[in-house]
């Protein structure tokens, strides 16, 4: 079978043309887009009935408002993103679309909120500090090894529960095996290369 136009590229390392980047968004952007939806519906049945949730990485917000959705009505929800999607489609301006999102959540009578910033930003940290702690705290933003350690160590903190999406991944996985042996309390779902692991921190320190 000859590969699409994409596979050639990417393969061959050849930069994706503006068209490109545009129908790889296109793919990712739908309910299940950027997840495995056995993993995302077994996080939603999880997390099912709580009042307050923070997420570090929404892109167009399809797991934000899926979790609003399972959440309390009127429930908090906020959401810290770059605004772009970064590889393979970076500078490509995916807020607008989080904006929508949100002004749905709001007219569904959710307080909602976004902020367009890296989630390692003082001003972010303390911006979503301002409403913690959250019922519910997921993990999906900067998935390099330096970028999801902190996004731990700077919201983890923050959530009585916390969820990582990926942890079937090199980067994500080196980091929940951590967490599961210091944390007891911890579920996780692997039905794809991606992955989700959620982490109790109530009864634990720190
Ligand atoms: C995998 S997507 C999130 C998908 C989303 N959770 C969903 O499934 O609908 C990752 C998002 O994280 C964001 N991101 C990456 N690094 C970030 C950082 N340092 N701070 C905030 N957001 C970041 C990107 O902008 C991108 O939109």
């Amino acid at each position: 079978m000859r590969p699409t136009p994409t596979k050639l590229f990417a393969l061959l390392g050849i930069p994706f043309t503006r068209g490109m980047k545009r129908k790889i968004l296109r793919s990712l952007n739908h309910p299940y887009g950027q997840q495995d939806k056995m993993e995302c519906d077994w996080m939603l049945n999880e997390i099912s009935g709580v009042s307050s949730i923070l997420e570090i990485g929404s892109c167009f917000g399809h797991t934000l408002k899926a979790m609003a959705h399972v959440a309390q009505p009127h429930s908090l929800v906020r959401s810290i993103d770059l605004g772009f999607h970064p590889w393979p489609v970076e500078g490509i301006d995916t807020s607008a679309e989080l904006e929508l999102a949100i002004n749905q959540l709001k007219d569904e009578g959710y307080n909602a909120e976004f902020l367009r910033a890296s989630s390692r930003d003082s001003s972010a940290i303390a911006w979503a500090s301002r409403n913690a702690p959250y019922d519910f705290v997921f993990i999906d933003g900067d998935h390099s090894a330096e970028g999801v350690r902190a996004d731990w160590n700077n919201y983890g903190p923050m959530g009585r529960v916390v969820g990582f999406h990926d942890i079937a991944s090199e980067t994500v996985g080196a980091l929940w095996k951590e967490i599961k042996s210091a944390y007891p309390e911890n579920k996780e779902i692997i039905n794809s290369d991606k992955g989700i692991g959620i982490v109790t921190r109530t009864r634990q320190t720190p």
